[in-house]
């Protein structure tokens, strides 16, 4: 191994935000691709073209990490299958770039135990969540009030309650601001994607969730909001890019540069927020009161829904079916706390097996 040079385990190499992190790799000659892992497409191509030794397409991810020994490791698996990398890092001490917020929320107390027994760093690569690292970086907890995550509110914002009955899957795939893998772009039109991210928040920044709000502001501009105690507040703005998160987080704390333009501020500019209406998209509320039960909600809520979002872009259920689906599995199961991995992974097949049973129902 070259001196100096960061060897990443890239998870979830070819989705969106893969592709995105090797044109980043790319652009620097001491950042290097040391493991490749998918789902189930194919990498021999990939890994022959940067001569990658450890590759893995599905199955458990963790002998991938012990063999390949990373610097860094980038989980942008989608779902909960990306669980079992990200305490591999956090107990490791390894530094984690993590795009694949459906482990924080599912491991919960268990990722954060890790990470306090590693001591390694966590970046997120979510873009609201990376901006409120930054707002942060520094600075004394004690001064901080509250968080600000922002929401485009999807393509749906403006939808009634009864046109939402009824909408499609190409409609809920059609993001105003984001292009993205086509699950977090359905949780975006519920906003159960904004309920993921508002029980990341919790566990990466140790705020209490009465201290985390959730705002609508449609140009995805502000990409998230510190409120100090003094009244002040820090906002992180620019382009909607996830190369910005994605180069923030692999070449932490140097900040180097990206070919992602500025913001143009003699352009018009709209910095508009609204509040989000919790009746037409109670998936944010059922997050946060899921979040706020503890214990293995968050992980029920993140299975349940993963299932109906699924069954959602296979055309089984209809939208509104998504709601109902994840509102259930939560009241059916128990929330007991999960004490080790073997733990959650019941949690989450349980609410699965909740999830799959009404969704076979509809
Ligand atoms: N896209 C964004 O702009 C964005 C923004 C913020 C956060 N995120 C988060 O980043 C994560 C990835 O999102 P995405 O939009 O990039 O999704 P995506 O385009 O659907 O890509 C998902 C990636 O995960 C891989 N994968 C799926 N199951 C796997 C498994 N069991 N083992 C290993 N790899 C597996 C897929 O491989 P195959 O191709 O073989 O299926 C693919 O490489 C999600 O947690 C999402 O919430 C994404």
């Amino acid at each position: 191994m070259a001196t100096g040079v960061k060897r990443i385990a890239l998870l979830g190499a070819t989705g969106s935000i893969g592709r995105q992190a090797l044109e980043i790799v790319d652009a620097h000659a001491d950042l290097e691709i040391c493991a490749l892992a998918s789902g189930s497409q194919p990498l021999d191509e990939l890994a022959a073209q940067r001569g990658v030794d450890h590759v893995q397409v599905g199955g458990d991810l963790t002998g991938l990490l012990d063999a390949s020994a990373p610097d860094l490791v980038l989980n942008a698996v989608v779902g909960f299958a990306g669980v079992g990398a990200t305490l591999w890092a956090l107990e490791h001490g390894v530094a984690l770039a993590l795009a694949n917020k459906e482990s924080l929320v599912a491991a919960g107390e268990l990722a954060v135990d890790a990470w306090k027994r590693g001591g390694g760093l966590l970046l997120p690569v979510d873009s609201e969540h990376s901006a409120l690292h930054q707002c942060l970086d520094g600075r004394d907890r004690e001064t901080v009030d509250s968080l600000v995550l922002t929401a485009s509110g999807g393509p749906f914002r403006n939808r009634s309650l009864a046109d939402l009955e009824s909408v499609s899957v190409d409609e809920a795939l059609a993001h105003p601001t984001w292009s993205m893998g086509p699950k977090i772009t359905v949780d975006s039109a519920t906003l159960a994607n904004k309920g993921l991210e508002l029980i990341e928040a919790h566990f990466l920044f140790d705020l209490p969730y009465d201290r985390i709000e959730v705002v609508v502001h449609p140009s995805s501009v502000v990409h998230g909001l510190v409120r100090f105690r003094d009244g002040a507040a820090l906002a992180h703005v620019g382009h909607p890019d996830m190369r910005v998160p994605i180069s923030y987080a692999l070449t932490y704390p140097e900040r180097r540069a990206t070919s992602v333009a500025g913001l143009d501020l003699a352009a018009p500019l709209s910095l508009e927020f609204e509040p989000p209406d919790l009746e037409r998209f109670p998936l944010l509320q059922l997050a946060r009161e899921a979040g706020r039960k503890g214990g293995t909600y968050p992980c029920a809520f993140n299975a349940a829904n993963e299932v109906a979002v699924a069954s959602f872009l296979d055309r089984r259920i209809g939208f509104p079916e998504i709601r109902a689906i994840v509102e259930d599995a939560l009241a059916q199961v128990d929330g007991a706390p999960a004490s080790d991995l073997a733990d959650l992974v019941e949690a989450d097949a349980d609410a699965r097996r909740l999830a799959a049973g009404r969704t076979a129902s509809v």
